[in-house]
Formats: structure tokens, sequence, C-alpha cells
């Protein structure tokens, strides 16, 4: 059993998996983020009948937490109906990283089997992309 705090984040995520849109891969996902505020914003992953427009459910989440005014990640929490703990795929692992660290605590369960999986963003993503590579180029695009 980990801290209460991110058993509150799980059952958040639990808490909207059912309205997971995902009638072509059937792999229903769910996300909960936990701002530096204690907030909490959710998402579910949004399919669509051209495959390639679908929205990951941790994407989603981190939409919400946006909008809502939050900027900063403290932890987040993926549920998904797969046999093993879904990862976030590589797109979402660099959204979680614009806004995470990489001590920011990823937790994933399998609503199937209960199985459990957590890590670290740094481990996700090691020499994450972020703002700091491309500051220094930032407004020096001046005309040949
Ligand atoms: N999916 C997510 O929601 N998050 C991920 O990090 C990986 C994949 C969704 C996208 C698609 O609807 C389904 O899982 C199968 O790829």
């Amino acid at each position: 059993m980990q801290d209460p705090g991110i058993e509150k984040l799980v059952e958040k995520a639990m808490s909207v998996h059912r309205n997971s849109y995902a009638p072509y891969s059937n792999v229903h996902v769910a996300a909960a983020v936990e701002a530096d505020d204690g907030t909490v914003y959710t998402g579910v992953n949004v399919e669509n009948a051209s495959y390639g427009l679908t929205i990951c459910a941790e994407r989603a989440a981190v939409a919400a937490m946006v909008a809502a005014g939050r900027r900063r990640i403290a932890r987040v929490a993926i549920v998904a109906d797969t046999p093993e703990p879904l990862p976030p795929c590589g797109a979402c692992r660099q959204v979680l990283a614009e806004f995470g660290d990489p001590e920011t605590l990823v937790v994933s369960v399998s609503t199937k089997t209960g199985r459990r999986r957590s890590w670290r963003l740094g481990e996700l993503l090691p020499y994450a992309f972020t703002a700091s590579h491309i500051e220094e180029n930032r407004g020096s695009d001046a005309a040949p």
C-alpha cells in the first residue's frame, strides 16, 4: 500500500474510467493529474474514426489542468483495462515533462489484474527536451 495521497489520485482516475471513448482499440484509459496546489484534473482517451486524431487520457487531463490555470504537475495516476499497467506513450511523456519535473511520480494501475507500476518521469523520459533547450534562440530569428 502506497501513501494515501496516491491512492486518492488513482481513485479519481478510476471514477472517470467508464467515460473513456475507445470503440476502436477497446483500450480504455483514464488519467488523473495532481497540480502543485493539490487540485486534481482528470481525462480519458477519446478515439476517432480517423484513428490518428485520438487523444490520450494523460494529455486530456493535462489540458484540463492548464485550462483551470495550473501549470505544475505534482503526480500522475493512470488506469487502464489492459492486463499490465499502461505506461504513458512517448507523446504523453513529452507533454508531462512540459509541466512536471524528473521527480514527478507516475503511477499506473490495471483495472483488470490490479497490477501496478510506478516510475519517476525522469526514468520514463531521460534527456527530456524542454524550454531550457530553446531559450537562447528565442527572439533571435532575425532576417539574414
Ligand atoms: N492511450 C492513452 O490514453 N494513453 C497512453 O499513454 C497510451 C495510449 C490510448 C490511446 C488509444 O485510445 C488507446 O490507448 C490504445 O492505444
